[in-house]
């Protein structure tokens, strides 16, 4: 199935369909394992930073043979993409689908910005997400401002035909310093002006209490973005065996940390699965 229509379904249901970073061979395991336990559909996601590690074709096979390799149903995806020429790289590639992050821009070019973007997407059949309003970058969790204003959105979504859009209500990317508080009126108030055309998407998961996890997907968030906790726990879980232990056949000490992401994410799954 197109990426548009399962995240148009699972929003008709209710259900949220989660979109986790990759950054090696192991990552990428880890959330396949757990997608594959959970019998989930899943977004495999790209930055450019990943890309320049793993190199684009590399990092975009890895992906797709990892999903034939674990029977899992799931898409490719540029997180963040900051220009039209890296996006444009990424649908040579074949990916499924782009993010245009033109969210730090003012209004009228950002819609110029992704207005470029889906036309030429347009012609690969790929997905666009765009995003509106500020969602703070990492290191930034102290900002509060920048929320999505619900009639922007409606204007933002009819003017540039995007097909999913990234909005602000409260998240921030990285870990938090305070517990974040979702705005959940007005992402209702989003999803009215808006949910007819494009899917809403919900970044800086990581760190966002289950409860307002599965609160956001009731009320009209689909795609929920999830990266640090999938760093964190993979780095954590490799720093503690290496402190303990001197084994130099790294085949037998990464697993270790890919299980610990396969159970976090089959946790997440299950919360998104609801
Ligand atoms: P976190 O790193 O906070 O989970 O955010 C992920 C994200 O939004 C990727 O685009
Ligand atoms: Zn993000």
């Amino acid at each position: 199935m197109k990426i548009k229509d399962k995240l148009k379904e699972l929003t008709a249901q209710k259900v949220g369909l989660l979109a986790t970073n990759y950054y090696n061979l192991e990552t990428l395991h880890g959330v396949l394992k757990a997608a594959q336990a959970t019998s989930s559909p899943l977004i495999l996601q790209l930055t450019q930073s990943s890309i320049d590690y793993m190199g684009l074709e590399a990092a975009v096979a890895l992906g797709r043979e990892g999903l034939k390799q674990f029977h899992v149903e799931g898409w490719i995806h540029l997180d963040h993409g900051g220009s039209v020429e890296l996006v444009q790289r990424c649908l040579d590639a074949g990916f499924d689908s782009v993010m245009i992050d033109g969210s730090e821009l003012p209004f009228e070019e950002n819609v110029k910005l992704t207005q470029e973007v889906v036309k030429r997407a347009v012609s690969y059949g790929a997905h666009v997400e765009a995003e509106l309003g500020y969602v703070a970058k990492l290191g930034q969790s102290h900002l509060h401002d920048g929320f999505t204003q619900p009639a922007e959105a409606k204007r933002f979504v009819e003017e540039t035909g995007v097909d999913a859009l990234a909005i602000s209500i409260g998240t921030a990317h990285g870990f938090y310093k305070e517990k974040p508080k979702l705005q959940i009126d007005l992402l209702q108030a989003i999803a009215q002006e808006v949910q007819e055309r494009a899917t809403l998407v919900l970044h800086g998961s990581s760190g966002v209490p289950d409860d307002q996890l599965i609160a956001a997907i009731n009320h009209g968030i689909c795609k929920i973005n999830l990266a640090t906790e999938i760093k964190n726990i993979f780095m954590k879980t490799l720093q503690n065996i290496l402190a303990q232990n001197d084994e130099i056949d790294l085949r037998k000490v990464f697993p270790k940390a890919t299980n610990a992401v396969v159970e976090l994410v089959k946790q997440k799954l299950t919360i998104v699965n609801n």
